[in-house]
């Protein structure tokens, strides 16, 4: 019922976490898929078990933050697979640390990579598909984004943006056949979590996250999917919680 087959998805971020998990769902689904990366070694090896497995893959060696990198990205995407339909920025990084203690350097660096990276990329895919009349864009903000959680200054600016970020490209490509959305996960249980929570910030979400747990990468990756099918032609500009109930939740009392 639900087929990306002769679709072409981009995932920056793809070799790892949230991005390698929806890269393989968007290859059972029957996509051709392009791993966006800085690792060269991890989103290579994807490559490897996705062409092993007789799907459709491609790595391109990717820095978000420069602009002759996303072109290329781009070119190498229509020049091996004909067309772009999908593209996922999901390339981020994370980083827990006070407004007072932030440094300018830790600031410039994260707008660069989770702000000016997916614009880019947003930006230049989006062409490509206007041009085509069709396309799924399905941007990455965070729960950081739409709340304001202690030591996400700099994080949560980036994901707050993203959330404006996709609402204004919706709206301006409203008529062309593109469609753009976002996703909002809570805490995920990926390399980029596990490296940035200490064990108070984790004790933290238990005590605020209904559900109790952190996602799985793949239960993002399955909300990403449904973004990018043709059958979800009529949403547009909204960002999507997938949170374990953090965002709709008030006072919680656990007895
Ligand atoms: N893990 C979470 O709890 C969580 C929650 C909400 C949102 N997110 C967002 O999801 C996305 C993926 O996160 P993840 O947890 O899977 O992290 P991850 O660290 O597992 O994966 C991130 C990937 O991005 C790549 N990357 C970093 N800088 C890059 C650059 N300049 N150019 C190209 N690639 C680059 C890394 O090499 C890595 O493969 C990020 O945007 C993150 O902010 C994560």
């Amino acid at each position: 019922m639900y087929s990306l087959e002769g679709h072409s998805a981009i995932v920056t971020g793809g070799a790892s976490g949230i991005g390698l998990a929806t890269v393989r769902l968007l290859a059972e689904a029957g996509a051709n898929v392009v791993i966006a990366d800085i690792n060269e070694d991890a989103g290579a090896q994807a490559v490897e078990e996705f062409t092993a497995k007789g799907v459709g893959a491609l790595f391109v060696k990717t820095d978000v933050t420069r602009g002759e990198d996303v072109d290329a990205l781009i070119r190498a995407t229509t020049a091996r697979f004909g067309s772009l339909e999908i593209v996922m920025p999901f390339a981020g990084i994370g980083l827990e640390k006070l407004a007072l203690e932030t440094t300018r350097e830790e600031w410039d660096r994260m707008i660069a990579i989770n702000l000016t990276g997916s614009f880019l990329v947003m930006q230049a895919a989006g062409a490509v598909m206007v041009e085509a009349g069709y396309g799924r864009i399905v941007a990455m903000a965070s729960i950081s984004g739409m709340r304001g959680g202690t030591g996400r200054v700099a994080y949560g600016a980036t994901k707050g943006a993203m959330i404006t970020m996709t609402r204004v490209m919706a709206l301006e490509l409203a008529e062309t056949g593109v469609t753009v959305n976002a996703l909002a996960p809570g805490p995920v249980d990926t390399a980029l979590t596990r490296k940035m929570y200490d064990d108070e910030t984790r004790r933290a979400y238990d005590r605020a996250i209904p559900m109790r747990r952190f996602a799985l990468p793949e239960e993002v990756a399955h909300a990403a999917l449904f973004l990018a099918l043709p059958q979800s032609g009529y949403i547009t500009g909204i960002t999507l919680p997938v949170d374990g109930g953090f965002t709709s939740s008030g006072v919680i009392k656990r007895s």
